[in-house]
């Protein structure tokens, strides 16, 4: 059995996907912080939280604390595997499942340094796909999907893309 889900959230996206997850499958969610001190160690959570330059953000010290089942990041790219597949080496994250989900960006809710990096992000994907066009190489809509979220920001938080989540869940029940 699930005891919670435990998220760390920037900007509210991851924290409102835990909130939505929570609705959905009878589990209650906590922030982090506030986790630490109420779920005991060794419990069976769901960690859900932002990706910040391929990393999953606390995703160590949530590891230190909880027998972790499943881990679900949240990026702004508009596709997530390949991100999947780096933080499971990154993170070394052996056996437990992992999802992305599309959270969002808002780029007046953060710092100036991580705006600027954005910008760097948005710069080296902008360049990228320059030197695909220049070489006929056709740019994906994933990446030009990506590349105008780099720019522009936007919310994609959506109950629905929970769905692959929920069906791991009622087939576990752990
Ligand atoms: C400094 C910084 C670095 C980021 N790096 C990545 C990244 O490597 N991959 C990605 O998909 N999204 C990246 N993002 C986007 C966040 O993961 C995304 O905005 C997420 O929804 C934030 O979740 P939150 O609102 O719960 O904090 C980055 C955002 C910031 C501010």
């Amino acid at each position: 059995m699930i005891a919670a889900i435990i998220y760390k959230s920037q900007t509210g996206h991851t924290r409102a996907y835990a909130e939505l997850l929570s609705e959905e499958i009878g589990i209650p969610s906590y922030d982090i912080g506030e986790a630490l001190t109420m779920i005991p160690k060794g419990a069976p959570i769901i960690f859900m939280s932002w990706i910040k330059f391929g990393d999953i953000v606390a995703y160590g010290r949530a590891s230190r604390k909880y027998d972790i089942k499943a881990v679900v990041a949240v990026g702004i790219s508009a596709a997530g595997n390949k991100q999947l597949d780096r933080a499971r080496k990154r993170h070394r994250i052996k056996g437990q499942h992992m999802f992305y989900l599309r959270g969002g960006l808002n780029l007046k809710n953060i710092h100036s340094i991580e705006r600027k990096m954005i910008q760097a992000m948005q710069s080296n994907l902008a360049k990228a796909i320059a030197k695909k066009k220049k070489k006929n190489q056709s740019v994906t809509e994933s990446e030009r999907d990506t590349l105008n979220s780099l720019m522009n920001g936007g919310n994609y938080v959506r109950k629905e893309n929970l769905s692959s989540i929920v069906q791991w869940y009622k087939e576990n029940e752990i």
